[in-house]
């Protein structure tokens, strides 16, 4: 768990206006949910089975006995909300989105936080793989916007009910001959979900899964024909996919739709980051030895910054009506670290400033803080020094953040009721009233 510092509080908020900008644009409204829920919600609508819920949930006991859970993931928390607020009888599909920090125990590695932030959007009522392809549209619009650039999309069918437990079987009966040459882990994942040892790391694993029988070859007439239109509104939308037949996503709930969008950084980035002495995560050097879904080598990098999908089952499953829903969610300290990583980021407000103020002594202090809030109401940003006195420092501060114009607040111009203003480039000074320097300083800039 860490501290924002304010230094990095702008790339938050950069991320929050893009979100709330989409958002509003097509249709979603924002609904917050407590930190805290029952633990139940989660041990029922995440899994017990996952490692979410067996082994990253932080759980309390509360003094009146109710066991609760901070929120790992948002899905089952607005799932309940919807049931709970009978948004069923609105028009639907209905649309949520949210955002907010999120807590799960994990060992803490490049990428993983125990206390991270996502993004998230839902959509509840609509069988449609449109609402699939928009979910994947919106997050891909999202990092779009954030000037992310080499982005590929992964998705897979995992079938549902129907066809599901048959292949579970089939793959089952595949793994257990092999077991000897799987990691222990995915030898106990052949009993409790054969489907987790599709996206196991471990280098044995993906050897004995090259073989394997594939989802995709065993669904039943319906979800093919979901996934067929999924791909079709994909191919129209532009969006670049592959199909990654071994997807499975770690979430119980998920039927038919799931999908990862990943950021590649061209293989030059990453050499530069490598001479600079910054440490590779193991994702990266697994993907520098070749990247195993064939790609080219220009684009190695791997992070998955969004994944989701459909989950039919969820809503019945936690007490409410038979309703289909689609979703998913952006890990957004990711999204910051490769931000910077690869130079994706905003100037914060400060170093947009264009003006700075200096001032030379008591009165013109006193003076400044009206002056600024004047500034302010016209909606000119304006940098500031107040702690200092001497010009030199304030001069060298403001050459620093590269302003077009200092303004210098002295005793006499106080008494005079002027400003000087300069201009940084020239050094030329020019002598303006008080009560019109905002003015004057709005036509300077728009010029
Ligand atoms: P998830 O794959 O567990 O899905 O998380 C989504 C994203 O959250 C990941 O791709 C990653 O970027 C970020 N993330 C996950 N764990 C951490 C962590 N410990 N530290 C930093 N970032 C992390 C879900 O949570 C589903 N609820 C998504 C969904 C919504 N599916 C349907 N609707």
């Amino acid at each position: 768990m860490h501290d924002i510092l304010p230094e990095d509080q702008f790339l938050y908020e950069r991320i929050w206006r893009v979100v709330d900008d989409v958002a509003k644009f097509y249709g979603f409204g924002k609904i917050d949910t407590p930190v805290v829920e029952d633990a139940a919600l989660y041990e029922k609508g995440t899994g017990m089975a996952t490692d979410i819920v067996e082994k990253q949930m932080y759980t309390l006991k509360t003094k009146g006995g109710d066991m609760l859970a901070l929120r790992p993931e948002f899905t089952p928390g607005i799932v309940r909300s919807y049931i709970q607020h009978g948004m069923i009888a609105m028009p639907q599909p209905v649309k949520l989105y949210t955002y907010g920090p999120l807590f799960r125990y994990e060992h803490p590695q490049a990428g993983r936080f125990r206390q991270f932030h996502q993004v998230d959007f839902e959509v509840f009522g609509e069988q449609s793989a449109a609402l699939d392809a928009q979910i994947v549209q919106i997050f891909y619009i999202i990092l779009k916007e954030l000037k992310f650039s080499h982005l590929i999309i992964e998705v897979n069918s995992i079938g549902d009910s129907q066809c599901r437990p048959y292949y579970k079987k089939l793959l089952a009966n595949y793994l257990r001959p092999r077991q000897n040459s799987l990691c222990a882990d995915c030898r106990r994942r052949i009993r409790e979900n054969p489907l987790r040892t599709l996206d196991c790391k471990e280098e044995k694993c993906q050897r004995v899964r090259a073989q394997a029988p594939q989802i995709i070859d065993h669904l039943c007439e319906e979800c093919k024909s979901h996934f067929k239109s999924l791909l079709e509104f994909l191919d129209e939308a532009d969006l670049p996919y592959h199909l990654d037949p071994y997807l499975v996503r770690g979430l119980d709930y998920y039927t038919k739709t799931v999908f990862e969008i990943y950021s590649e950084k061209p293989a030059e980035a990453i050499k530069e980051a490598a001479q600079k002495g910054a440490s590779l995560s193991p994702r990266l050097r697994e993907s520098e030895a070749g990247d195993p879904l064939g790609r080219g080598e220009e684009t190695v990098q791997r992070s998955a910054l969004v994944g989701g999908g459909r989950y039919d089952g969820l809503v019945k499953l936690l007490g409410g009506k038979d309703v289909p829903a689609s979703g998913a969610a952006a890990g957004v300290e990711r999204i910051i670290s490769l931000m910077k990583e690869m130079q994706l980021v905003p100037l914060p407000a400060e170093g947009l400033a264009k003006i700075f103020l200096a001032q030379l002594g008591d009165l013109p202090k006193k003076k400044s803080l009206k002056l600024l809030e004047e500034f302010r109401k016209a909606k000119i940003q304006i940098a500031e020094s107040l702690g200092r006195d001497s010009l030199r420092t304030q001069l060298a501060r403001a050459d620093k953040l590269g302003v077009e114009y200092t303004l210098i607040l002295g005793q006499r111009e106080v008494i005079d009721e002027t400003i000087v203003v300069r201009k940084m480039d020239t050094g030329e000074q020019q002598i303006v009233k008080l009560d019109k320097v905002v003015e004057e300083m709005k036509q300077k800039l728009k010029k």
